[in-house]
């Protein structure tokens, strides 16, 4: 895994679509245990800068299993939701999760790729993506596609695991990707997939890099706030009128 290298965006996807097909049934779980819990709480804080109002129509940017839309309903719950991701398996555990919470009249699950949105330009109020920027082939381009379909004074906002700062947690995070997921792995007898959430994230840009690459897309009052010692990062910006 660690000398995996990709030729082509085409590549990559593959790579990633196996992965996401291999997980897609123990991902809610899973999620909650690598991160302690603490997820919960990263999507509630994410959600809260949208600044979502009541009937808005908001992008789940490669959704999964929909645990960030279901966070942005129970937050509004007159939003309309379009949740894409282009796996098929994990699109199926988001539908029979969004079912069993009683919340398919509001979201409309589609198969699509974050690198080329099917949706016309100006068609969302606000766009969200969680932990899904590592796993694409060209992160400029998609944070270009969400702010090509939200509207003007819309917001787009990005929650991706991150490179910590403070001391104490980058030696802590070291000692959990080294030694503690490769033992959660080999117990889910999927060692390859959970490998790659390691090395996606090592070769994931710094937070301030990626800061730059909104800034450069013109994205205005674009920031971004690290939490829990910045374990993960929330980016959010605002989309310009001139574009
Ligand atoms: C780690 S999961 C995150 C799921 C969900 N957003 C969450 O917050 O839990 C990453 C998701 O990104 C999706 N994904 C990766 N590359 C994609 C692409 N190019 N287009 C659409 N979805 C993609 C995968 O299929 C997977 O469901």
């Amino acid at each position: 895994m660690n000398t995996k290298e990709f030729t082509t965006h085409a590549d990559k996807e593959e790579f990633v679509q196996g992965v996401f097909s291999n997980i897609a049934k123990h991902y809610d779980l899973m999620n909650t245990v690598l991160s302690f819990g603490q997820d919960y709480f990263w999507r509630k804080f994410a959600v809260k800068q949208m600044d979502i109002g009541p009937y808005q129509r908001v992008l789940d940017v490669a959704c999964g299993t929909c645990v960030f839309t279901k966070e942005a309903l129970r937050q509004e719950p007159t939003l309309m939701v379009e949740a894409l991701d282009f796996n098929r398996e994990m699109l199926e555990q988001g539908h029979l999760r969004m079912e069993m919470a009683g919340l398919l009249d509001q979201v409309n699950l589609v198969q699509g790729d974050a690198m080329a949105l099917p949706y016309e330009d100006n068609t969302f109020d606000s766009a969200m993506s969680g932990f899904a920027m590592r796993n694409v082939p060209d992160i400029e381009q998609v944070l270009r596609e969400m702010q090509r379909v939200v509207k003007p004074g819309g917001k787009v906002v990005v929650l991706e695991l991150a490179k910590p700062s403070m001391i104490g947690f980058k030696q802590i995070y070291h000692f959990y990707f080294t030694y503690i997921l490769p033992i959660i792995g080999k117990l889910s007898k999927d060692n390859s997939s959970y490998a790659w959430l390691p090395e996606s994230l090592r070769r994931y840009p710094h937070q301030s890099e990626i800061l730059e690459i909104w800034k450069s897309l013109g994205y205005e009052a674009a920031t971004y706030y690290e939490l829990t010692g910045g374990i993960v990062a929330v980016h959010v910006g605002t989309v310009p009128d001139n574009i």
